[in-house]
């Protein structure tokens, strides 16, 4: 685990929601909502950040994992889980490095979390190999868009933002599923593809 970018991470977590909140309803709201309606079972949550997916799972989901580098993140999703009425597992954990069994979960959710890990394969990977034969990886991000515009500004903010915050804005998970021994069910973007969001099984 980069022990930098957890501290990154802990510094951010007082104020993410603060950060995130205009772009939240406009943009990301409605991606948790998609992913939130197809949760089903033992579900596991990775880069769970302060757990904003977290209120729109209502009683779909049996029991939770959420797993997180970083610990200030952990404690903010942990204060949202306590509410949801089901039995919740809180890790510090690389999303490339699960201490959990082969297939041992029905529903793996990541939502904007891709954007900023060191190895996107690795993790897609290890995402596959905890998951039940038969269930879905629901994952939602923010990639590259569509619009030759929006391109333009990704392109720039990539000049800074892999750097200084370990975010990239041009990557696109769905592409490398395959690699990853994953198959896309369904899959879904915002205008311009500025979020894109999938439902993926085990090849
Ligand atoms: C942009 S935030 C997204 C948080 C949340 N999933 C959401 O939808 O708002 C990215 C989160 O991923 C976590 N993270 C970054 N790299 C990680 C890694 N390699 N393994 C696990 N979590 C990671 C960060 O600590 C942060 O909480």
């Amino acid at each position: 685990m980069s022990v930098t970018r957890a501290e990154y991470w802990d510094e951010q977590a007082p104020r993410y929601d603060r950060t995130t909140a205009f772009l939240e309803p406009r943009l990301f709201a409605p991606a948790r909502r998609w992913i939130a309606e197809r949760v089903t079972g033992r579900t596991l949550e990775v880069g769970v950040g302060t757990g904003a997916t977290l209120p729109y799972y209502a009683d779909r989901v049996a029991d939770l994992t959420l797993t997180d580098v970083s610990g200030e993140m952990l404690r903010a999703a942990s204060a949202r889980a306590a509410g949801l009425g089901v039995p919740v597992t809180v890790l510090r954990a690389d999303s490339a490095r699960l201490p959990l069994p082969d297939a041992s979960v029905d529903t793996v959710v990541s939502t904007f979390a891709m954007c900023c890990v060191a190895d996107e394969l690795a993790v897609l990977r290890e995402l596959a190999r905890v998951l039940r034969p038969g269930g879905r990886l629901l994952m939602a991000d923010h990639v590259e868009s569509s619009a030759r515009l929006g391109r333009g500004v990704q392109r720039v903010l990539d000049a800074v933002t892999p750097e200084r915050a370990g975010e990239h804005h041009r990557r696109r998970p769905i592409l490398l599923l395959p690699d990853a021994g994953l198959r896309v069910l369904e899959s879904t973007s915002s205008r311009w593809r500025l979020v894109e969001q999938l439902a993926a099984t085990r090849v």
